[in-house]
């Protein structure tokens, strides 16, 4: 198996990953031709490729992927102006941002809404001239103090917490006074305003929720914002340096929709779509509605209740996820995992739900991506695989089935990185390899 060659103190683990003729052992077989590794993606697979990124690297979407990641697959795909883009899951808008520097027609959707609106929002930075935004500031800065507290969904227990009351009345205060500003600055602003939102705060975004830490050092809202306009005003100037004028071109801002990728009935595409690069949410119980919990009472939920309903209406890839009557995992891999996690004792009994909610979601989406695409279009798209009690599910060939039983045909499984999981795991199961591909796909 692929793995053996790169972890050479851990064959034994990995020849005892799958029981015997298990169906995780026969997919492994099916696509083993298929699979081959590019380690040198693995710094581009995640967000951390954004750092030194003009405008990607002021908001931190920790689930993004890099903007090099879409340009090495622009290029592979040898992507020009006559195709069109997407991204089903868009983010932070990375794929779009990427796409729309390049001179190529693309469109996003997402249906967490802070991602809806950082995704419809980056694209505005590239319009902007130098000292545009420190001028907009300057004048903002005194009527802050003057402004009326904007409400927020206070009844949502991380906000009781997550700040000191000066600070919470400052931001308050700071985003009553952006909202007063007209388009597109008042866009720009509530993005910067989001972006300081976890440094102002005593929780950081970290593993699957907002964790809560009273110790923290935590940012003053005004030095912070400070911080992001200087920032911004660098990239202006950084990207004035090698980009045209393909900002101001109408045809080159993307097309982005507040929707759900596993219906895209509703999405009125320009065209078909000829590429897709993407990312789903992993099926690690990681909830965005919680890493992004501060952003969403701000500004996109009025309460508790509105917050839940954001949580139950993103794809079904956390713990809380509602399984619904009669669904059952949705291929023999799963099953497979279902039933012998069914057998053990987890520290969340959940977790077999979520694996078939997971993958019966995912299983939608491929069906409609195959509907929508045109064809000849090709797919690229992050996946890892994960690994709940020391059993593996290896979601990258599960999907890749899926989507053969779609109609696409599956060209490449690109290993990207080896991850391993949460550390209690290793103790308990050792250093297992886990995959983390770049899975390629054409109708
Ligand atoms: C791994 S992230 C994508 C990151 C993106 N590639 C980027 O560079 O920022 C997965 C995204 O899927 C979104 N999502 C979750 N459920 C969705 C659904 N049903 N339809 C569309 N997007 C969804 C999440 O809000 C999240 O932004």
């Amino acid at each position: 198996m692929i793995q053996q060659t790169l972890f050479a103190e851990d064959v034994t683990a990995v020849k005892n990953l799958y029981p015997p003729d298990s169906k995780r052992e026969q997919i492994e077989d099916k696509f083993e031709n298929l699979i081959h590794e590019e380690l040198k993606l693995g710094s581009v697979v995640s967000y951390v490729g954004n750092k030194n990124v003009p405008f990607l690297r002021i908001y931190r979407y920790k689930e993004a992927f890099a903007f090099d990641f879409v340009m090495d697959f622009l290029r592979r795909f040898e992507v020009d102006s006559d195709d069109y883009v997407f991204d089903p899951f868009s983010g932070l808008g990375t794929t779009m941002f990427a796409s729309m520097i390049c001179g190529i027609p693309s469109v996003g959707i997402d249906k967490l809404p802070i991602a809806y609106f950082n995704s419809k929002t980056l694209p505005l930075f590239l319009l902007l001239a130098e000292n545009e935004l420190k001028g907009i500031w300057i004048s903002l800065t005194p009527k802050i103090q003057k402004s009326k507290p904007a409400d927020v969904a206070m009844d949502v227990p991380i906000m009781k917490i997550a700040f000191d009351e000066e600070t919470l009345l400052t931001l308050r205060k700071l985003k009553s006074a952006i909202e007063d500003l007209s388009l597109p600055y008042r866009d720009i602003f509530l993005l910067l305003f989001f972006s300081i939102l976890e440094e102002c705060s005593f929780t950081s975004k970290d593993g699957q929720f907002l964790r809560l830490n009273r110790n923290k050092k935590t940012s003053s809202p005004i030095d912070a914002m400070n911080i992001k306009i200087a920032q911004v005003e660098e990239d202006v100037r950084r990207m004035k340096l090698f980009s045209s004028d393909i900002s101001k071109n109408d045809n080159f801002m993307p097309d982005m929709y507040h929707g759900d990728t596993r219906d895209l009935s509703d999405i009125k595409f320009k065209k078909r779509p000829t590429i897709i690069i993407t990312s789903p949410p992993y099926a690690n119980r990681y909830d965005y509605t919680r890493t992004y919990a501060l952003e969403l009472c701000f500004h996109f939920v009025r309460n508790f209740e509105e917050l839940k309903a954001v949580r139950f209406g993103i794809l079904r890839s956390h713990i809380e996820s509602k399984i619904l009557k009669g669904e059952v995992p949705p291929h023999p891999v799963i099953k497979e995992v279902v039933e012998i996690l069914g057998r053990k004792k987890l520290n969340n009994p959940k977790i077999p739900s979520m694996i078939t909610t997971y993958f019966i979601d995912m299983q939608k989406v491929i069906t409609e991506w195959f509907k929508v695409l045109a064809p000849g279009a090709k797919v690229a798209m992050v996946v890892d695989n994960v690994r709940f009690e020391g059993e593996l599910i290896p979601v990258d060939l599960v999907l890749s089935e899926m989507a053969e039983e779609a109609g696409f045909e599956v060209k490449e499984i690109i290993v990207a990185r080896y991850k391993g999981n949460s550390s209690q795991q290793m103790k308990k199961y050792g250093r297992v390899p886990v995959r983390e591909s770049v899975v390629i796909w054409e109708k």
